[in-house]
C-alpha cells in the first residue's frame, strides 16, 4: 500500500462538518433521519413498483431504478459522514478514498443518464402518443438501463485511471468531508493543470450539457402540453413539474461542484448535502406523495402484506 508509484500517502484526512458537541448531536439525527428516509423511502418505491403489475410500464421502470441509484448515492458518502461526525481525527485509507470517488461518479453518471432517460420516456408519451408503445417497448427501457450502467463506469473509470496512478507524497488533507476527483486531484505532487481539466470537461461539462439538453426537451414537451390536450393537462403538468424539479437539485450542486472555478468549502459541503442527502429522499417524496398511481399501488401493497400476515 506504501508505494503505489512512488507515494507514501496511505491515509487522506477529511474536513470534520462541526466543531461543537451540539452542532455534531443535531447533524447526527438530522443525516440519520434522512438516511433512515432515504433507504424506506427509496426502498418503498422499488418494492411497490415490482410488486404491482400496474406499474410495470417504462416510466415506473425507469423511476425505480432512479430509486436504487439514490439509495447507491447517498450509501457512498452518507453511512461515512454519520460515523465519522464524532471522532476527532476523520481519516480514510488510501484505499477507501478511491473506492469512495469511483462509486460516487459510477452512481451519478448512472443518475444523469437515467434522467435522461426518463425525460425521453416523458417525451414520447406526450409528443409521439402513437408511437409510444412500439418505442418505449420493454426492450427499449432494459437497454436505456443497460446504456445508464455502462455510461456510468464509463464515465467512474475515465477520470479513476488518472488518479489512481498520481503520486501522492504528503499532503493528506482533503478539505472536504468526502473524496473526489477535484479536492485529491490538488493533493498530486506534481502539475495537475491538464488533468483538473480532464476532470472539469468529464463531470463538468457533462452535467451543464446534460442539464441544459432536460431543461430543453422538458420545455419543448411543456410547450406540445399546451398546445394539446386540455383534460389530461393537469396530470402532465405535475408529472412533468416533479422531474423538473428532481433535475434542477441534482444538477445544480453537480454545476457547482464541478465547473465553478473558485471552491468555498462552506458552499462546497451545502451543495454535496444537497446531492448525497437531500435530493434522494426528495424523489420518493415528491412520486409518492403527489402520484395518484403510486399512492394506490402502495395502499395496495400495504392491505397485501397485513392481509398474508394474517393467514400465517
Ligand atoms: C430496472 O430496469 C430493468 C430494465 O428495464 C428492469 O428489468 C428492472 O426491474 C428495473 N429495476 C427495478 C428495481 O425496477
Amino acid at each position: 500500500m506504501d508505494q503505489i508509484n512512488g507515494s507514501v500517502v496511505t491515509e487522506f484526512v477529511l474536513l470534520g462538518l462541526a466543531q461543537s458537541m451540539g452542532m455534531q448531536l443535531f447533524l447526527f439525527f438530522f443525516f440519520s433521519l434522512f438516511y433512515m428516509g432515504i433507504i424506506l423511502g427509496n426502498l418503498l418505491i422499488v418494492c411497490t413498483v415490482i410488486f404491482d403489475p400496474h406499474l410495470h410500464s417504462p416510466m415506473y421502470i425507469l423511476l425505480a431504478n432512479l430509486s436504487l441509484i439514490d439509495l447507491g448515492l447517498s450509501s457512498t458518502t452518507v453511512p461515512r459522514v454519520i460515523s465519522d461526525l464524532f471522532r476527532d481525527y476523520k481519516v480514510i485509507s488510501f484505499h477507501n478514498c478511491m473506492i469512495q470517488m469511483f462509486f460516487i461518479h459510477v452512481m451519478g453518471g448512472v443518475e444523469m443518464v437515467l434522467l435522461i432517460a426518463m425525460a425521453y420516456d416523458r417525451y414520447t408519451a406526450i409528443c409521439k402518443p402513437l408511437y409510444y408503445l412500439t418505442i418505449m417497448n420493454p426492450k427499449m427501457c432494459t437497454f436505456l438501463v443497460l446504456a445508464a450502467w455502462v455510461i456510468g463506469v464509463i464515465h467512474a473509470v475515465s477520470q479513476f485511471v488518472f488518479v489512481i496512478n498520481l503520486p501522492f507524497c504528503g499532503p493528506n488533507n482533503v478539505g472536504s468531508f468526502y473524496c473526489d476527483f477535484p479536492r485529491v486531484i490538488k493533493l498530486a505532487c506534481m502539475d495537475t493543470y491538464q488533468l483538473e481539466f480532464v476532470v472539469i470537461a468529464n463531470s463538468g461539462f457533462i452535467s451543464m450539457a446534460t442539464f441544459f439538453f432536460l431543461i430543453i426537451s422538458y420545455i419543448c414537451i411543456l410547450v406540445t402540453v399546451r398546445q394539446h390536450s386540455s383534460t389530461d393537462l393537469s396530470k402532465a403538468f405535475f408529472t412533468l413539474s416533479a422531474h423538473i424539479t428532481v433535475v434542477v437539485l441534482f444538477f445544480a450542486p453537480c454545476m457547482f461542484l464541478y465547473v465553478w472555478p473558485f471552491p468555498t468549502k462552506s458552499l462546497d459541503t451545502f451543495f454535496a448535502i444537497v446531492d448525497f442527502v437531500i435530493t434522494p429522499v426528495l424523489n420518493p417524496a415528491i412520486y409518492t406523495f403527489r402520484n395518484k398511481d403510486m399512492r394506490l399501488a402502495m395502499r395496495k401493497l400495504g392491505r397485501q402484506v397485513v392481509s398474508s400476515r394474517e393467514m400465517i
